[in-house]
């Protein structure tokens, strides 16, 4: 009888969520290591490289690199992303690996002669930024690994060299995309020629493998040698601007992470040039004020707070967040808790705010002074495929990770000869003012396009500690549903008292200021969503424009520590086909 219920509500939970893995309520446990990742062979080779002496660093570059090959939608070696460290002597570091604008592109390099965007910053050629990633996964290796480049690399070359077998929705994905056809090289390698490649069938990529054994042995022919030259020499033949130069000009960045606590958690984040961090604290900081676990997690009371909160951050990532080696952000004035309560204030009990009404509070002069030196927001063209994985080691070291191509197989170029997709990145950045884009994301003029400056992000690798001991791994991508997801789960565990695996799994929601939109996930209750309409939400299913869009929302791979045992809780989302893989 037990069993049969039991039986019920996994098929029930599976129907909500119309996934295709048997949705679990309960994390992995593992007592040593782990690691959770979009792809169950990209976390088998991070563990496999902690039970060769590896420690989280080692394990997460290794994971990294065998998402390049596993994933190559979004795990790259031509994109870039952000990395957060945490070493067991407390130590934190953060490693900036962003993608950077070439030398030679200007404000208005995506506008045609009327003036309006074209398909430039988001498809092609043009649209590449200088890719940081085998960068960024070098640095962390050679500061903060134990084991050599060679040592880690080593499963990500065998998996290019002698395939894997494709799940039904790669197979599908390498089909249907739409554009991977145009770029012959992407043509070949992703779709056979149009002998499209089929679930279970191997998928081999013999020039990543050979790209990957050069890094290997020589990681500074990907920015100074030989690689450099035939990367800048394809991208150049398509028309791109990325040059030798471009390439032996880009530099990691180590840059403090933004900190914060929410009720007396430390909450550890991605700083500018990511959003992610400043505006996950300033939602955090808003609902300190408020009692959610009264609320009751999904309650129309809770769920109209978290999206005041969000729309407030949001209305203040749109005015505020760009490249910081650029303009001076005013992070520790949105992070400030007096800051929040000032927002609070204007958060009405029981109705919906209009977002085109909001109004700073002007309690920080400094903020007042920068809104009146960038003053008109602009729209960027944020879309949306990423991936985020999260390593916790046998001594409690812990990495999070999110990379990008930005959209799904980025550019759709892949270098020729080299056997990899190449970044979108630029997308990333504000092309005009007032147009909307496929996220309907507005950004301010901290975030014009400039030669060697970075695009706003909004990805968001974090970690929560609790009494200084570490307690959640967080990340997901999502575009600008990265921050709310990555809320939403936070919440889920220190409000709601869910364990990360429920956290993970809970319906979300977001509002981003503008469009003024609360969108929800498809399994909110009737009666809640018709409450909330009644607050004077307009409520949208789904994300995003069209279809194409319904079902994806975001994808949180993330790691919770049990205070009492120590053991580490893997969850990987239902909505996807990830896995976490410890022991
Ligand atoms: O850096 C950013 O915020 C975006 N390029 C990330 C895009 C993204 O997360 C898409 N994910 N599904």
């Amino acid at each position: 009888m037990a069993s049969t219920r039991k039986l019920l509500t996994v098929v029930c939970f599976n129907l909500l969520l119309g996934a295709a893995a048997v949705a679990s309520t309960q994390p992995v446990h593992a007592p040593h290591v782990i690691v959770v990742s979009v792809h169950e062979l990209a976390s088998q080779t991070g563990v496999e490289i902690m039970r060769a002496g590896g420690n989280a660093v080692d394990a997460a570059v290794a994971t990294g690199f065998a998402l390049a090959v596993v994933h190559p939608a979004a795990g790259n070696l031509g994109g870039g992303g952000f990395m957060l460290v945490r070493m067991t002597d407390s130590k934190l570091h953060f490693i900036d690996f962003r993608e950077k604008a070439p030398a030679a592109a200007t404000a208005t390099m995506y506008l045609d002669s009327n003036g309006d965007v074209t398909d430039d910053p988001w498809l092609g050629y043009r649209s590449i930024g200088v890719p940081g990633s085998v960068a960024g996964l070098v640095f962390a290796e050679t500061h903060l690994g134990k084991l050599t480049l060679a040592q880690v690399m080593a499963p990500a070359i065998r998996l290019a060299r002698e395939g894997y077998p494709l799940t039904w929705q790669e197979a599908r994905d390498m089909r249907d995309d739409k554009y991977l056809g145009k770029f012959p090289e992407s043509r070949r390698i992703f779709q056979r020629d149009g002998n499209y490649y089929k679930q279970g069938e191997i998928f081999r990529q013999p020039e990543l493998a050979r790209t990957l054994e050069r890094i290997a042995s020589n990681p500074s022919d990907f920015y100074h040698g030989a690689m450099a030259r035939e990367l800048a020499t394809s991208i150049q033949k398509g028309g791109g601007l990325i040059t030798t130069n471009d390439l032996a000009n880009y530099e990691v960045k180590e840059r403090a992470p933004v900190e914060g606590s929410y009720r007396g958690y430390q909450v550890i984040s991605a700083p500018p040039p990511s959003s992610g961090g400043t505006v996950l604290l300033e939602i955090l900081n808003i609902l300190e004020g408020y009692d959610l676990a009264r609320s009751g997690a999904r309650s129309a009371e809770s769920v109209h707070l978290v999206a005041e909160a969000f729309r407030r951050a949001f209305y203040d990532r749109a005015e505020f967040m760009g490249d910081p080696d650029f303009s001076k952000i005013p992070v520790a004035q949105l992070i400030d808790k007096k800051y929040a309560a000032a927002w609070r204030e204007s958060i009405e009990p029981e109705h919906a705010s209009i977002s085109k009404n909001l109004k700073r509070p002007a309690i920080f002069s400094e903020l007042e002074q920068y809104a009146a030196a960038h003053p008109q927001p602009t729209v960027t063209t944020e879309s949306p495929h990423t991936t985020h994985y999260s390593v916790v080691d046998a001594e409690g070291n812990a990495v999070a990770v999110t990379t990008t191509l930005n959209d799904w197989f980025g550019s759709r170029v892949t270098a020729e000869g080299l056997g990899f997709l190449l970044n979108d990145e630029m997308d990333d950045f504000a092309a005009k003012p007032d147009v909307p884009n496929s996220d309907d994301l507005i950004q301010g003029r901290a975030n014009a396009i400039s030669p060697g400056k970075r695009p706003l992000s909004s990805m968001a690798p974090t970690m929560v500690l609790n009494d200084g001991k570490l307690f959640l791994v967080l990340g997901s991508p999502g575009s600008s549903r990265i921050i709310s997801t990555v809320a939403n789960v936070l919440i889920g565990v220190v409000d709601y008292g869910m364990n990360i695996q429920e956290a993970v799994n809970a319906p979300r929601f977001h509002n981003q200021w503008i469009p003024d939109v609360l969108s929800l996930e498809e399994w909110f209750s009737p009666d809640t969503v018709k409450i909330l309409e009644q607050m004077g939400y307009t409520i949208k299913f789904g994300v995003g424009k069209g279809d194409e869009w319904r079902g994806y929302w975001s994808d949180a791979e993330c790691i919770g520590i049990d205070p009492k045992t120590g053991e580490r809780l893997g969850a990987s989302d239902v909505r996807h086909n990830g896995k976490a893989v410890g022991y």
